[in-house]
């Protein structure tokens, strides 16, 4: 028999029930890890910096007359983050916003294919758009009452996810079906080491350790904010910002892993040593995927892009890494890539989709800067 979905709300979930969703997800997401490690990497996750302060949150969808039960039916996590947003018409000065990242969307498979994640997903609207933008009185009342509202939520201007499912979120709208994330900037490109030769003709270039990524990320954060407010693209536009921890959240992730390789990595990013270009990244250890370097974050003067690569391929070999991959270059630094051996095509996993919460259609705002490092 199907659940009404209205007896079900969406609750931040009690310290029990999150422990609860990462048992749940040991298969999906702890892979080569015990159940311990697993549980550990998870519970360190809310010591790290983007996590800090209430900004992390794991919330599950549950009965509305046991909302702490242990038997919820999904669950997913959200990170409260800090973004720029650029309306043209208003100002040309970038303002400072709230915004979120959606991850570990997950339905144990008992409870799979009877529409919870979809409620779910249409209900975590209800908890993170700015309430001016998204009012109660416009829930939809077959749902019942909306969530209930939590201390620091309700003042999202956006919110992201990266689907390993398709367009599944695209129905999943706050009032209306087809009017969830967008799918935006899909776009891939690899390097094969091995096979991969750039001349070593770099000099002037830092390797950054984690401190020195996370100094780099607070400049970087400042010429983000200038190229938003001078770019000649029509229309409102938004980014996450990288600082606060959000970018190297990508290798901390990883640390469990790269910990047991015989020489863990210790270098996140190299740059020019006047910083007109330079590369953050993680490294993926796990078997039986090809060992890979992901940039998370990229900026480069075209004239040194080809210098920027070389720097990578070198640390890649370091390490034996095997795939360095970048995320949504411009069309300039494509062509060049391409010329330096890399292939670009479109990601079919990792999509990263976006819902804005003001009454703009999402085809009227550009995503800027849609590279790894706001994953999550
Ligand atoms: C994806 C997931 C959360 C869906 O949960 P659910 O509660 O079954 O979702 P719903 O019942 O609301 O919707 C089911 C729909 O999910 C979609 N879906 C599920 N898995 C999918 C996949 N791998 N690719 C594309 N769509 C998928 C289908 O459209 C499905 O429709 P169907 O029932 O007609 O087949 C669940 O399958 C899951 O936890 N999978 C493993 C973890 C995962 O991949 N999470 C998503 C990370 S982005």
């Amino acid at each position: 028999m199907s659940t009404d979905l209205s007896t079900l709300s969406l609750f931040r979930a009690t310290p029990e029930q999150a422990i609860e969703t990462r048992r749940r997800t040991l298969n999906e997401w702890g892979k080569g890890l015990t159940l311990e490690e697993h549980l550990d990497r998870d519970a360190s996750q809310e010591d790290y910096d983007c996590s800090r302060d209430g900004r992390f949150s794991s919330w599950v969808l549950a009965p509305r007359e046991d909302p702490q039960t242990l038997e919820f039916k999904c669950a997913c996590e959200t990170f409260k983050r800090t973004g720029l947003v650029v309306d043209p018409s208003k100002s040309k000065s970038a303002e400072v916003v709230t915004c979120y990242g959606v991850a570990s969307v997950f339905t144990p498979a008992a409870n799979r294919g009877k529409g919870f994640a979809r409620h779910m997903m249409r209900l975590l609207h209800w908890v993170l758009a700015d309430e001016s933008l998204l009012p109660p009185s416009e829930f939809p009342t077959v749902w019942g009452a909306p969530p209930p509202k939590v201390d620091g939520t309700r003042n999202g201007r956006f919110s992201a996810l990266w689907s390993d499912v398709g367009d599944f979120y695209g129905a999943c709208g706050p009032v209306h079906p087809g009017e969830g994330w967008v799918i935006r900037g899909t776009a891939t490109t690899i390097w094969d080491v091995d096979t991969s030769t750039v001349p070593a003709e770099a000099r002037d270039w830092t390797w950054l350790d984690y401190a020195g990524c996370s100094k780099l990320w607070e400049e970087d954060a400042e010429s983000m904010r200038s190229d938003m407010e001078n770019s000649a693209s029509p229309g409102l536009r938004f980014s996450y910002l990288p600082t606060h921890g959000v970018a190297s959240y990508q290798p901390r992730r990883l640390e469990m892993y790269l910990q047991r390789l015989p020489t863990p990595p210790q270098t996140w990013g190299v740059t020019s040593s006047d910083h007109t270009t330079y590369a953050t990244w993680a490294i993926d250890p796990r078997p039986p995927a090809p060992r890979t370097l992901v940039v998370t974050r990229l900026r480069a003067n075209p004239q040194r892009f080809r210098e920027l690569v070389g720097k990578i391929l070198e640390l890649a070999r370091k390490y034996d890494v095997k795939r360095v991959e970048m995320w949504n270059l411009s069309t300039e630094l494509d062509n060049i890539a391409r010329t330096l051996n890399a292939t670009t095509h479109m990601r079919e996993e990792h999509l990263p989709a976006f819902k804005w919460y003001g009454k703009e259609p999402e085809v009227q705002i550009s995503w800027f800067f849609n590279e790894r490092f706001c994953w999550c």
